[in-house]
């Protein structure tokens, strides 16, 4: 079911949707307690089908504090709906990489996004969705990654094994592409 503007959820009020995808629907959220925007993730759980996934997506970017990784506010059902609040931010990668940007730029945004990989790697989790939709702007150009519902935790996934330096790399030369074609695309 989607939300519609002004409509309320405990204590947040809805401004507007941000985005709708097959799994999760984001929105932005007016916190009437806290008195601020935030995001609000909604992730489309039938029955139990996929509550475990989401559980798990909130516990990685919990765990994992880094200020280039978008931090979990909350996360509870709130009227019936399983809801993750997050830090607002101004837009995604995909959306600022359609405008002119510098290579000083894209680069100093691909630092950002390496040492968010870097930390995530640090604590044996690897995204496994690394694209540009996935990464979150905020004031400054802070670039913060997300959407952890895809990642390889072997702590919790039990029988993974530990992550390989090849898997990392290619994660890594992933980024390097998204961040090659944002070079060609914006200059
Ligand atoms: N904290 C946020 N602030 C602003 N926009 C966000 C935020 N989180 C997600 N979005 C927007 O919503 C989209 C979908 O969010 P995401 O967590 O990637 O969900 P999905 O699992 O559906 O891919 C992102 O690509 C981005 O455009
Ligand atoms: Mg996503």
């Amino acid at each position: 079911m989607k939300l519609r503007a002004r409509q309320k959820l405990g204590k947040y009020r809805i401004l507007g949707r941000i985005a709708s995808g097959p799994l999760a629907d984001v929105y932005r959220a007016y916190d009437s307690i806290q008195k601020l925007n935030v995001a609000l993730k909604i992730p489309k759980i039938e029955g139990n089908v996929g509550y475990d996934e989401v559980l798990h997506e909130v516990r990685v970017a919990t765990k994992l504090k880094h200020p280039n990784i978008l931090s979990v506010l909350n996360a509870s059902y709130v009227d019936d709906h399983f809801v993750i609040a997050m830090e607002l931010g101004e837009e995604s990668l995909a959306d600022r990489i359609e405008r002119r940007t510098s290579i000083t730029q894209l680069l100093e945004l691909a630092a950002q996004g390496l040492a968010a990989l870097a930390h995530a790697h640090d604590h044996k989790i690897i995204h496994c969705d690394i694209k540009p939709e996935n990464f979150i702007l905020f004031q400054g150009s802070q670039l913060k990654l997300a959407d952890f519902g895809w990642d390889d935790d072997p702590a919790t996934a039990g029988e993974k094994p530990n992550i390989s330096t090849t898997a990392l790399l290619q994660h890594v030369d992933h980024v390097f592409q998204i961040f090659d074609v944002s070079a060609l695309v914006g200059t």
